[in-house]
């Protein structure tokens, strides 16, 4: 697969089928992940990978504190209100929610949560950890892995998500992956093969055109 294809190729899947991924070509996305540049080489980045028997404790715990209204989300970075983004991000962000979303019929926002409440039913989860105290640079150097490990994914024709509902109970997750006191929890990639029939998966994701990203000095 060419580069081009490959990053036209991923996207958010928000539902995988039961097929599971063989652990060594877990180990392989993660290696080839690795050379994504960092900060003066510094390597910030951990990965905690929950597959099995694992993955379905979470699994269960996970849904369990999505259906109880007195459970408190705890994630590492804090969600900010949309009103408080700027404001090509809040139109950016509704348009998502009145179009894109809406590919995948009107009654998405109860799929989406159907299959946030069960992670998705991804297979593998890659949970991403940082330094306790890091810099924010590390959190740059973290997004950038996150997309390389996407991407080697989509060569394998892994599908994949990245999401902030993998890592919102935060607390509950910790424990049940023994992440180290001096690491922080920063959030998870889901793995796993696309379920085609899946209504959720027709979300397709426009984006804003390029002339209005960059600017050209020349
Ligand atoms: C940091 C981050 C967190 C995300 N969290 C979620 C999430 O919790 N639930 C979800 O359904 N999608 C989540 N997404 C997926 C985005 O909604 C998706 O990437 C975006 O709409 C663009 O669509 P595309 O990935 O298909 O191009 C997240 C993406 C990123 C980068």
């Amino acid at each position: 697969m060419d580069f081009k294809t490959t990053i036209q190729t991923r996207h958010a899947t928000r539902w995988f089928t039961d097929q599971q991924i063989p652990p060594v070509l877990l180990q392989d996305l993660v290696k080839l992940a690795q050379g994504t540049p960092s900060w003066v080489n510094s390597q910030p980045v951990r990965a905690y990978i929950a597959t099995g028997k694992k993955l379905a404790e979470i699994r269960a715990q996970h849904t369990k504190l999505s259906q109880d209204p007195d459970a408190k989300t705890d994630p590492s970075i804090p969600l900010r209100p949309s009103n408080e983004w700027d404001e090509a991000a809040q139109a950016n962000m509704q348009n998502w929610m009145e179009n894109d979303a809406s590919q995948a019929g009107e009654d998405w926002p109860k799929l989406a949560a159907q299959a946030s409440g069960q992670l998705f039913n991804a297979q593998a989860i890659v949970y991403l950890t940082l330094a306790k105290d890091y810099s924010n640079w590390s959190l740059v150097d973290l997004g950038a892995f996150s997309q390389s490990l996407m991407l080697a994914a989509s060569v394998e024709e892994i599908d994949s998500l990245p999401a902030y509902e993998f890592t919102k109970f935060n607390q509950p997750l910790r424990e049940a992956l023994n992440i180290p006191a001096d690491q922080e929890l920063i959030y998870g990639i889901g793995l796993g093969y696309a379920d085609q029939t899946a209504a959720i998966n027709k979300i397709k994701a426009s984006r804003m055109d390029p002339t209005d990203v960059i600017t050209f000095l020349d």
